[in-house]
Order: structure tokens, then C-alpha cells, then sequence
């Protein structure tokens, strides 16, 4: 019986249009109605180097990208080379051949389609077409919906000229004629079309730009770094057409100086950045944590420290969120796990730094950021909007005023009668700086005290599974989907396991932590750091005494990693 979601890997050069391929592929099936989760990983390079794109599609919901592939195509022999290893029989090998750059060795129980695309893509007097050959031969081969490839392909190749449309339809066509030649072997193939549900097939930045502008954002500061660029990108194409405004900053620390200044004259204001730019935006987000004016910034996390492997996924920027600050400067930390979350997340994010005038980070990655995923398209009036508390006009404006839940009410700059002293310096109820004594101990209690209720503010942490468990696995970030499905499978086998899947990274959620650890003979702390980040605030926070099992080659988990290390605890 034919498989009902299907793996397709395609490999080759930055600059042979791999990605293209792959977004077309992903598009198709999303158009075609069915449920798409895409990874990709490619070098910092503009062009050269490996470059992998995978499609996962399937008519159901799929969490991750999968174990590995069920069809590889190659462009090249570099990427032969780097996947030969995981041709494993019963999987299907589609290469560039005869005419290409290698000669593959086909392993036993291995189906190899070769698909001369270089040759024809020469013949075709456009090398930049290859790709494209290779797309219509898959599509013939594997029920790729000729339809919306078509569609895709279309709308994005009618915008850089007719002349370049033509040429890649025809070497679509080309390509399909190729696959259409070949006897078809295996049973690996795309599901139906199906009609499509009211969906839309967006990234992890994307949506956390889309997010932006459903939470009202009125102001966006940002320095393009690899993997954040594309959120400042959708915001600067969308945000016009609010009453919002997008500047693009000559360096992080100035970003994030606008995104203060923007947010103390009253703007919901917000930034977006990777590891070296949360980094060197730390000591203003003290000025925030001080001067209690709201900040929300996105860090897309990635391989570091310094330029590290900037277009590699990782999730270590854990700790400088919570501690990477001068002084005792309490913030709130949030993460991600899919494109969706990404939208709602971004969306609270933004009206908890309102509701509690503080930094608020939120943590995506790498690989969510280049994931593109299917998700139902999110209804603006779905969305609650928080505002900051205003001061009302009656009696003295105080803006640091001890209130019973030490929130204060702020005042937009030229409001009559709340003139105060805005700095970084500590100070007393009215503003007016003060060095020590009574006030410094009034307003730090204020500052740490306001974040007591922000667990009750945000969603219980979802536990996934009932009963007891022999092994609970806490997972945070992208890795969450990939637990997901690592738990469905060890249930569905009888396997006694759970997970437990934290947004709020903090202030951490203990008592919520405690609970789920008595339910489970051992916590297993997957997440892709080398330091087991989320595994130390477990140790350090609450009395769990967890298995931390960090990786840090630059990829995301896959299921079955995870499935084979609960076995081995078990
Ligand atoms: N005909 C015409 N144009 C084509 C084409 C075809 N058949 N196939 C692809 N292209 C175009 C694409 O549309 C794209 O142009 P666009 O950006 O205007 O849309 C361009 O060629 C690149 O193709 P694409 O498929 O997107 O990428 P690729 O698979 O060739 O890989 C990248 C190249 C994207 C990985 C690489 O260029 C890159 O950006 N690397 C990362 C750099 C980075 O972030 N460094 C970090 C610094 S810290």
C-alpha cells in the first residue's frame, strides 16, 4: 500500500535554485490541499556549497521533517556524496545523469531514476533551468500536482519576465517528458488533491512578521541578521499599510535605542534579531527592565557564539535570555514550536511587554525560521490586542507608583500634568533618581514582584499523554514538534511515555514542572546546545533531576533519535 505522507530531499550547489525547487514542490502540495513541513539548511555562502531542501507532505498534520528521506534527488555529486549514506533499500535515488558530474553507485534494494538535468538544461540553452528539469521529472514521477506546480512556477517567474516563464515551462515540460520515459518502479507518490481548507503556507519568520502586524505593532526597528532578516522583510512590506512605521537601523544598538524611544512615546514596538544582536542589545534592554518601558524582541536563534554557523540551526540562546543582562534586570522568556505558534506567540509577546512594561524575548530558530509549514489562515479578530496601563489624569501622576499588582500606569510624553524624569538611574515613585535606601528596595521588589503573575496570564504548559510515564520528555523550540511524534509512535507501541512542551521559558512555570516530573520515572531534556541550557534551569529551579540530552551539530532532531534514546532510559 502506498505511503501516506511522503519525504522528498532535494541536494545540490547554493545557486542551482534547490530552494526554488523545494518552495515550488512545498507550494504545490499546499495548493493541492495537503499539510507541508519543510527544512532546509545551506551554507552562509551566496552561492556554492551544499545547499538540501526537504519537503515533508502528507494529508494529515505533520509535526517535523521526518527521519530522513523516502526520494533523494540529486544535482550534484556533492550532494551524492553527503547523502549516499542514507540510501537505504526501499528508498528512491533520482540523479542527474548521464551528463552530470559523477557516476553514482546504486546500493542493493535502491530505486535510481537518472534524469539527464544538466545535459538538458544545456540543450535547452538555459543552465539556470536545471532545476526545473529536475522539478517536471519529479513531478511525472511522483504525483507532484502538475496543476499547482504549474500555478506556483507561474506567479513567481511572471515577475523577473516572460522570456524567463517560458523558458523554465519549457524545461518543465522537458523534464516531465524525461520522468514520463522511465518505468516506474516504486510506490512512493504525492497523495490527492484534496479541497483545500481555508490554509496559507508561510515561514517561521514570516509569521512571526505577520504576528507583528496582528498584534498591532505600531513601531519595528531592526539590523538584518541571518536567520531574523526575513521578519524585519515581511514587516516592511505590510506594516505600511497600517499607521505603523519600519526603520531599518545602521547597527542592533540603535534598533533597539528606536525600539525604546518608540515604545516610551507610547508605540507597541518591537525588534527582531539573532545571537550577536541580542548580545549587543543587552544593556538597553536594562534601560527597559529599569525605566519600565515595554520592549519586545524576536531572536532567531542560531549555531554560535559569534558568526558561528549563521545559517544553522541551534537553541542555545537560552541562557543570555534569561540572565544576559548587567544588575539584577528580571525580564520575560518565551519560545516557539511551529510556524502558528510563531503568529500567536509574536502576538503575546507583544501585549505581555505592554501588560508589564519589561523586556519580553521570544526565542525561535534556525530551522523554524526557514520552515515553511501549511497553517489555518489566522483571523485578525481572533486576535486580543493589550494595551498599556494609561494614567487617568486624577491626582498626582506618579510613574513608578507602588500599586497593588506593581504595574504603574504610564503616561504618552506632552501628557499635561505626568511630566517625570525618564532615565536608566533608579529612582523613587515620582521618577526622581535615587541612590539607595528605602527606594531602591521599594522599586527592585516592584520590578521582580510585577512578573508573579505572568505564568497565571499565559496558557498552562501542554502535556502531551496521561497516566504515569516511564520516561517524560521536556522539550522546548522547534524540537517540540519532533517530540510530538516520537511520543505518538512510543505510545502507539505500548511504550509508557509522555511530553511536556513549555512556552514560557520564563519566569519558569515550577510548580507546573513538578507536577508533570511526579507523574514520570525519568525526565529525558532533548535540545539542540551543547551545554543541555533548559536541562540546567530544570536542575537549578525545581528538585527534577533530569537526562539531558544536548546536541549541537547544526540540526534539528529527528523522531527516531528520540524514540531510541527513551528506549535505552527505559
Ligand atoms: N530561473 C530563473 N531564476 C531562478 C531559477 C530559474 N530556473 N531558479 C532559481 N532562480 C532564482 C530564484 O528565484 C532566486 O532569485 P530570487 O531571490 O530573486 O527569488 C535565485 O535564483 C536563487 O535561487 P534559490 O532557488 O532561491 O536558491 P539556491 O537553492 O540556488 O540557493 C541560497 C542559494 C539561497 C542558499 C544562497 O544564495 C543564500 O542566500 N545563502 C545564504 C547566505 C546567507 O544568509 N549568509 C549568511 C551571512 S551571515
Amino acid at each position: 500500500m502506498a505511503k501516506k505522507d511522503l519525504i522528498i530531499r532535494i541536494g545540490g550547489e547554493g545557486g542551482e535554485g534547490v530552494v526554488s525547487a523545494g518552495d515550488f514542490i512545498s507550494a504545490a502540495c499546499a495548493r493541492a490541499g495537503l499539510e507541508v513541513y519543510t527544512f532546509k539548511t545551506f551554507p552562509a555562502e551566496i552561492k556554492g556549497g551544499y545547499c538540501m531542501y526537504q519537503v515533508r507532505t502528507s494529508p494529515d498534520r505533520v509535526y517535523n521533517q521526518g527521519d530522513t528521506f523516502d526520494v533523494f534527488c540529486a544535482f550534484n555529486g556533492e550532494a551524492y556524496e553527503m547523502n549516499k549514506h542514507l540510501l537505504i533499500p526501499g528508498s528512491v535515488f533520482v540523479y542527474d545523469g548521464p551528463g552530470g558530474d559523477f557516476e553514482p553507485e546504486i546500493p542493493e534494494g535502491v530505486t535510481a531514476y537518472p534524469i539527464p538535468m544538466t545535459k538538458t538544461a544545456q540543450d535547452l540553452k538555459s543552465k539556470r533551468s536545471k532545476n526545473m528539469v529536475a522539478l517536471g521529472a519529479l513531478s511525472a514521477l511522483f504525483n507532484i500536482h502538475e496543476g499547482t506546480l504549474k500555478e506556483v512556477l507561474t506567479d513567481k517567474f511572471k515577475k523577473k519576465g516572460e522570456d524567463i516563464l517560458n523558458f523554465n515551462l519549457g524545461a518543465f515540460n522537458e523534464g516531465k517528458k524525461l520522468g514520463q520515459a522511465l518505468t516506474k518502479v516504486d510506490e512512493f507518490r504525492v497523495a490527492d488533491a484534496k479541497d483545500p481548507d481555508d490554509v496559507i503556507i508561510i515561514s517561521g519568520n514570516e509569521a512571526c512578521g505577520m504576528g507583528a502586524i496582528l498584534g498591532g505593532a505600531e513601531f519595528f526597528s531592526a539590523y538584518p541578521i541571518t536567520p531574523a532578516t526575513e521578519v524585519a522583510k515581511f514587516v516592511a512590506e505590510h506594516i505600511p499599510k497600517t499607521t505603523g512605521t519600519l526603520l531599518q537601523a545602521e547597527d542592533e544598538i540603535a534598533s533597539i535605542a528606536q525600539v525604546l524611544g518608540a515604545s516610551y512615546a507610547g508605540k507597541k514596538s518591537l525588534t527582531a534579531t539573532s545571537g550577536p544582536g541580542l548580545a549587543l542589545m543587552s544593556e538597553l534592554l536594562g534601560m527597559s527592565t529599569m525605566s519600565e518601558t515595554p520592549v519586545f524582541l524576536i531572536d532567531v536563534q542560531r549555531g554560535g557564539p559569534s558568526t558561528g554557523m549563521p545559517t544553522k540551526h541551534e537553541q542555545s540562546d537560552l541562557f543570555i535570555a534569561i540572565h544576559g543582562g548587567h544588575g539584577d534586570s528580571p525580564r520575560i522568556v518565551m519560545s516557539v514550536e511551529d510556524v502558528k505558534d510563531c503568529i500567536e506567540m509574536t502576538v503575546e509577546g507583544l501585549n505581555l511587554a505592554e501588560k508589564y512594561q519589561c523586556p519580553v524575548i521570544l526565542l525561535s530558530d534556525g530551522s523554524l525560521a526557514f520552515s515553511t509549514q501549511t497553517i489555518p489562515a489566522p483571523k485578525p479578530e481572533n486576535f486580543e490586542i493589550v494595551k498599556r496601563k494609561l494614567w487617568d489624569g486624577k491626582g498626582e501622576f506618579k510613574r513608578y507608583e507602588l500599586t497593588e499588582d506593581n504595574i504603574s500606569p504610564m503616561a504618552d510624553p506632552g501628557t499635561p500634568g505626568a511630566q517625570h524624569i525618564a532615565t536608566g538611574l533608579e529612582h523613587n515613585e515620582s521618577g526622581t533618581p535615587r541612590y539607595g535606601g528605602k527606594d531602591r528596595v521599594l522599586q527592585i521588589n516592584k520590578r521582580f514582584n510585577k512578573l508573579s503573575t505572568v505564568e497565571a496570564s499565559c496558557k498552562p504548559t501542554e502535556v502531551d499523554g496521561d497516566g504515569d510515564a516511564d520516561v517524560g520528555i521536556i522539550a522546548w523550540g522547534s524540537t517540540i514538534g519532533v517530540i510530538r511524534e516520537a511520543v505518538a509512535r512510543m505510545r502507539a507501541d505500548g511504550l509508557k511515555v509522555k511530553g511536556f512542551y513549555p512556552k514560557l521559558m520564563w519566569p519558569m512555570p515550577v510548580s507546573q514542572y513538578e507536577a508533570f516530573a511526579k507523574t514520570c520515572k525519568t525526565i529525558l531534556v532533548p535540545e539542540v546546545n551543547y551545554q543541555g541550557q533548559l536541562a540546567h534551569f530544570i536542575r537549578s529551579e525545581t528538585t527534577i533531576k533530569p537526562v539531558s540530552y544536548p546536541i549541537s551539530e547544526g540540526l534539528p532532531f529527528t523522531p527516531s533519535m528520540i524514540v531510541e534514546r527513551t528506549k535505552e532510559l527505559i
